[in-house]
Formats: C-alpha cells, structure tokens, sequence
C-alpha cells in the first residue's frame, strides 16, 4: 500500500522507542522505504544496529559527518522524504520543532524542510499535561504538523493516563492517511458508535451496555485504509481512536443532529447502540422522593431512526449505508427483515445473548446482510472485524 513511498524516520529518545522497531518493519511489510535518524537519546533506549538492521538503511545521528555530506547532504535528506514522521516525539523534541531550533540533526532536518511531518508524541503524563507542551502543541497544529496520539494507558513510569505512544498500526494508519496512499484516499465515511445516554432528569439517565469498542475499531479500520473520518460517539467506555473527527454526543437527538451536520459522506456505518425512546416527562430538575413512597410514572416518546433517515434520503444519500443489528434470537431473520425495513444496503448483525459476551467483549461473530444474501464470519477480535468490514467498503466504493 505504501509502495514508492520513502519516510523519513526521526526517532527521539523515550522509552517508546521500542515501539519503533515494529513500526520499521510494518512499513517495510507495506512497501516503504524507512531513512532513519536518531536523537543521542534515542541510541540510549534502542540501538542504531537493529534499526538499522531493520530498516534496511543506516542510520544517521550526527550533525557534522563528512562521509554523509559527501554522500547526501542533510538538507536533501529531508527532502527527498514523501514524509517526515517523528516516533516517539519527546517533549523536547515538540518543543524544539516549535521554536524552530536546530542544534542537532534531528532538529535541522525537521526546520530545513517543507515535506509533511507526523509526529507520535510519548511522554510521561506530567509533562503531557504541562502548559508548556499544551502551547507547543498548539503551535505544531498550527504549523501544520500532524499528530497521532498519544493514547491513554499504564505507562512505563508507573502512572496511568494520557502520554503512551500510539501504538505502531495506529502509526502506520497515520502515515497511509497522511500521504494519501489507502484504498479509501479522498473517501469521507461516518461512524456512529457507543450507546446514548436519555436523560430523566439532571442526574439520571436511561442507557445500555454498549461500549463502542466494535464502532471505535471500525474507525480505525477505515482511518487506515485512508479514509477521512467523522465519528459521532455517545458517551462510550472505550476513547475514540486518533486521526478521526470526534463529534462527541449525549442523546439519540443530538445524534441524529450530529450526523445531519457530518453529510454529505461516500460511506455512513451506523454501529451506535441508539436509544429506542426517550424520557417525554423528563424533569429539568432532581426528582425528589415524595415521602409517601409513590414512584414516578416515565412516560416514553419514540426517538429518531437516525439509520433509517439517512438511508432513505432522496438528495444525498451515501452510496453504502451500513446498519448493525444487535439481536439475541433468530439472528438472520430480524437482520434481514431489520435491512429491508431501515433501507439500508448491509446489515452487519450479531448474537448480543449474555451467553456470548460479545456486548462488551473483546471479540464478535457477525453475519453480513447484503442484497446478494447472508455470511456468516467466524469469531474473531473485534479490530479484525472491523478490518474485514472496511476492506468491504473499500471494495463496494471502488
Ligand atoms: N439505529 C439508529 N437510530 C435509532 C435506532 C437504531 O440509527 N433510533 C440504528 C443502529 O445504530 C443500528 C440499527 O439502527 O445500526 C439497528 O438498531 P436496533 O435498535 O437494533 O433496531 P430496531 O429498529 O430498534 O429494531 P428492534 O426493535 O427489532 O431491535
């Protein structure tokens, strides 16, 4: 997918540099060709001879070496890039590229080019979190840099939270989306995902068991095959994934608002757990018990069919609208009659039976619904689900 692409690897000095060496060898897997230069720090955490080893080229550091001037000067070096990706971009690697500094290799190349540049920042949670990254941040954005990551987790400094690396096929989407490169390359795709929350009054509210980890792998999936991306999520218990749009929402209302405001789109997957009815009587204050023990009667009003809508709009239709069903009995039967009552093109269903730990869980056995009939896909991650299912779109927009 990334064949005739050569990347220009700039590898800081953090922890996450280990990361890297998978990185390498994915972007070889794809077709790439990796030039790699490392910080003094990076050579402290990773060795230049497996990067080297891996990438298949040698690995620059200094600043000042004359057999490379003679070679390639370092100012070509940068250019002759399709594009410059920094992993792990280091606070002071960030900070440096957002004063325009230059007092190593790294840095030089990074101010002496005007190729595209993604940066993968990693850094202790601290430091993410410091004004000071917050306004060098800013200032990459406004630069143009391009980010992904860094992602919320346990981190190798023993605190939890925002500032481990992307992982490396976060990275490679990343990188195929920003070079333009995926089967899905100027392709706009919604994703709904996560359950809504229906309030009943401030504090209380009516939800489900969604996670959005199936719509939230979807995403990905699409962002890698190079899709740009808009992912209207309720409140989910997995985060959205990076380099995608997130349009965060509460109700099944705003929702559908939100999708309205995301059209027009080439592809719309609708993987969201949406809310059925909605509280009609719902208090605009906290509903207090009234002593003699009567419990308030909910009064429920049907919300929109945000799939059915899109599906059957006359002007601006996406060309492939998806619809999920969530079923614990006679699967095929309600899938097929679910697609031909929302309009759409494919059904993507599953068992939801507390039996098979698919709501929630890391895995999913779906059957597809096409016009063409029914397959059943055997059990598989949720990430490889969604790989498959993109591949598909990919196809179907071809
Ligand atoms: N959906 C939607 N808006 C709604 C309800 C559902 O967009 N208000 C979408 C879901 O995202 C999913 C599909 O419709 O893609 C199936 O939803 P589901 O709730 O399972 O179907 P229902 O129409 O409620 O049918 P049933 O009552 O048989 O479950």
């Amino acid at each position: 997918m990334l064949a005739g692409k050569r990347i220009l690897l700039i590898i800081g000095g953090g922890i996450a540099a280990y990361k890297v060496l998978e990185l390498i060898r994915r972007l070889r897997d794809a077709g790439a060709a990796v030039t790699p230069v490392m910080t003094r720090a990076a050579a402290e955490f990773v060795t230049p001879l497996s990067v080297a080893a891996l990438a298949g080229e040698k690995v620059r550091t200094e600043l000042f070496d004359l057999g490379d001037e003679a070679e390639m000067g370092h100012i070509q070096l940068s250019r002759v890039a399709d594009l410059i990706v920094v992993a792990p971009a280091t606070a002071d690697l960030m900070a440096k590229m957002a004063q325009g500094r230059a007092d190593d290799l790294a840095s030089t190349l990074l101010l002496a080019t005007d190729t595209r540049v993604l940066i993968a920042p990693a850094m202790n949670l601290r430091m993410w979190e410091h004004p000071a990254t917050g306004r060098n941040r800013a200032q990459l954005a406004a630069d143009g840099v391009a980010t992904v990551g860094p992602n919320a987790g346990a981190m190798a400094c023993g605190e939890f939270g925002p500032g481990r690396m992307a992982e490396p096929e976060e990275i490679l989407g990343a990188i195929t989306a920003a070079l333009g490169a995926g089967p899905l390359a100027g392709r706009h795709v919604l994703v709904t995902s996560g359950p809504t929350h229906e309030p009943i009054d401030p504090v209380r509210y009516i939800a489900n068991r969604s996670s959005g980890a199936q719509g939230t792998a979807i995403a990905a999936a699409l962002r890698d095959l190079g899709a740009s991306v808009t992912f209207v999520t309720g409140p989910a218990s997995v985060p959205p994934p990076g380099g995608v749009t997130v349009v965060r929402v509460e109700t099944a209302r705003e929702m559908a608002a939100a999708v309205q405001a995301a059209l027009p789109a080439d592809a719309a997957v609708f993987a969201a757990a949406v809310a059925d009815w909605r509280v009609a009587n719902a208090a605009d204050r906290k509903m207090k018990k009234d002593g003699k023990g009567t419990a308030p009667a909910l009064e429920f009003a049907e919300n929109p069919d945000i799939l059915a809508t899109v599906a059957r709009m006359d002007a601006g239709r996406p060309r492939l609208v998806i619809g999920f069903a969530a079923e614990t009995d006679d699967v095929l039967a309600h899938a097929t009659a679910k697609r031909a009552r929302k309009g759409c093109d494919w059904i993507v269903a599953n068992d939801v039976s507390p039996g098979t730990g698919i709501m929630g869980g890391q895995e999913n056995a779906v059957t597809l619904v096409t016009a063409e009939g029914a397959e059943d896909w055997p059990r598989l991650p949720k990430a490889e689900v969604a790989a498959r299912l993109a591949a598909r779109i990919a196809d179907a927009l071809a």
